[in-house]
């Protein structure tokens, strides 16, 4: 005999599906056995003829009617052999993470083929639906035609009943797909509106691949992430920014900063989110958005709305601090190292602190400064001037002082203008505290109440 069973794969109503092996050939094949109840054989070759005739990239193949041995009970049973599929069924795929547009238009124009080929055989499907759809690499096929839809109960059925059934049935299938596919709600509601109970595969095939054209879902789907960037309940969350970045599709990313950069839209509260899809771009991707976004901060900075700009660049981090061009490097650290010297917090007046705004970015940034020293001494003129200044460094720079402090000579002067703010009882000095290491604090402490 042929072919082999060599292990179930799923019991069905009609038989039973095996992996099994073609000993002629030498290679797997998938054996659907047929339950006694369901037929004679003469009417299952019949079937099996048509079935054969179909011949589409689209549909599985069927090989032969064969009898195979049932491992059950030893007999021999007639079976319908067929390629052996590797991959997924659709239903297995419906699920999160949302399959990227581009998949989902080669699935769905996949079935939609598959259809058409088996429909050109004068055969309907039957029970097209996610379940019977399996899904390769590179295949897309459709698997279990219902072999006995023209069964005496059926055959009464006129063709295009038949055939209208499976048009719904693939209506329904398309919409569950785009559904799970990364395409905006307004989109896919688009492709279902667009369609009739009585749509021929035509017009289904006509509305899908609307919907699914790059050049116009790409546009759909850039609209909505701009859309989600500019709602001014953003939550500012890294959880929700996870979830956010595994709902941008790839080629949304960079055209999503680019325009971010061009409508100034970046907030501190965008932060993580920016992290994430920064760290998705490629190096010349990455290269792109830094150039406009070096246009903007030399233009903004200082003076202008540089605000959504330079929250951008601190969410890109050290490696988008060293993709800008040396000349806007070079001019914005000394803008914002300028800046520390007009800082002042009035803790009296909250939310109307604007001054120093630019400097306070300097806590980011200064671990890539080239000048560090500059800053250090603009930090210590605000720490020795007064109340409201060393308000202003105890508020941004408390974790990042003794990072800055790489010589013994910046780290005593530091602790001493710290002791001064201390013993002149800086509020928020006092209230961050914590954040200076230990030896720091104790070192501090005895200066404010000694010398
Ligand atoms: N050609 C094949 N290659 C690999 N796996 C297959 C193949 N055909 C079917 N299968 C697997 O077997 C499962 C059931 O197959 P199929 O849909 O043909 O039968 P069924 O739905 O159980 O049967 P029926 O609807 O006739 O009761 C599929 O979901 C798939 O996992
Ligand atoms: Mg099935």
């Amino acid at each position: 005999m042929r072919f082999r069973i060599i292990k179930l794969v799923d019991g069905g109503a009609y038989g039973d599906i095996y992996e099994g092996h073609d000993d002629d050939l030498d290679r797997p094949v998938a054996i659907k056995v047929i339950r006694p109840s369901v037929g004679d054989s003469e009417f299952l070759l019949n079937q099996a003829k048509a079935l054969a005739r179909i011949d589409s990239p689209n549909v599985v193949r069927v090989i032969a009617i064969a009898k195979v041995v049932d491992p059950g009970n030893e007999e021999r049973v007639p079976a319908i052999v067929m390629d052996w599929l590797d991959g997924k069924t659709l239903q297995a795929l419906l699920h999160p993470p949302a399959l990227a547009l581009s998949e989902a238009r080669r699935i769905g124009l996949g079935v939609i083929d598959g259809l058409t080929a088996i429909h050109a055989q004068d055969i309907s499907h039957s029970d097209l639906h996610a379940g019977n759809v399996i899904v390769g690499k590179n295949s897309v096929k459709v698997i279990d035609i219902l072999y006995f839809s023209t069964l005496a109960n059926k055959s009464t059925m006129s063709k295009r009943l038949r055939f209208q059934g499976d048009y719904a049935d693939l209506q329904r299938l398309l919409h569950r797909l785009l559904q799970h596919s990364d395409l905006p709600v307004s989109a896919v509601d688009q492709f279902i509106h667009g369609l009739k109970p009585e749509s021929t595969i035509a017009d289904i095939r006509e509305s899908f691949e609307q919907a699914t054209d790059p050049s116009v879902a790409h546009r759909a789907q850039l609209s909505q992430a701009i859309d989600r960037v500019s709602d001014s309940e953003f939550v500012d969350t890294p959880e929700y920014a996870n979830a956010l970045s595994a709902d941008t599709p790839d080629h949304v990313v960079r055209p999503l900063i680019l325009e971010m950069i061009k409508a100034a839209l970046a907030t501190p509260n965008h932060q993580h989110y920016l992290t994430l899809l920064w760290k998705r771009l490629a190096v010349p991707d990455r290269d792109v958005v830094t150039r406009s976004l070096a246009t903007a901060i030399d233009r903004e900075v200082p003076g202008g709305n540089w605000l959504p700009h330079i929250a951008m660049l601190a969410a890109f981090r050290r490696t988008g601090w060293n993709s800008l061009p040396d000349t806007t490097r070079l001019r914005l650290e000394n803008a914002i190292t300028k800046d520390v010297l007009n800082g002042y917090i009035d803790i009296h007046r909250r939310g109307e602190n604007k001054a120093g705004r630019l400097g306070a970015y300097a806590a980011k940034f200064c671990y890539y400064f080239t000048q560090r020293d500059a800053l250090v001494a603009n930090l210590l003129e605000r720490l020795q001037q007064g109340w409201f200044t060393q308000n202003y460094v105890a508020t941004h720079f408390m974790s990042c002082l003794p990072d800055l402090a790489e010589t013994t000579t910046a780290r005593r002067k530091f602790i001493e203008a710290l002791g001064s703010a201390y013993r002149n009882d800086s509020r928020i000095l006092k209230q961050n505290f914590d954040e200076l290491p230990e030896d720091w604090r104790q070192e501090i402490i005895a200066k404010a109440k000694g010398d």
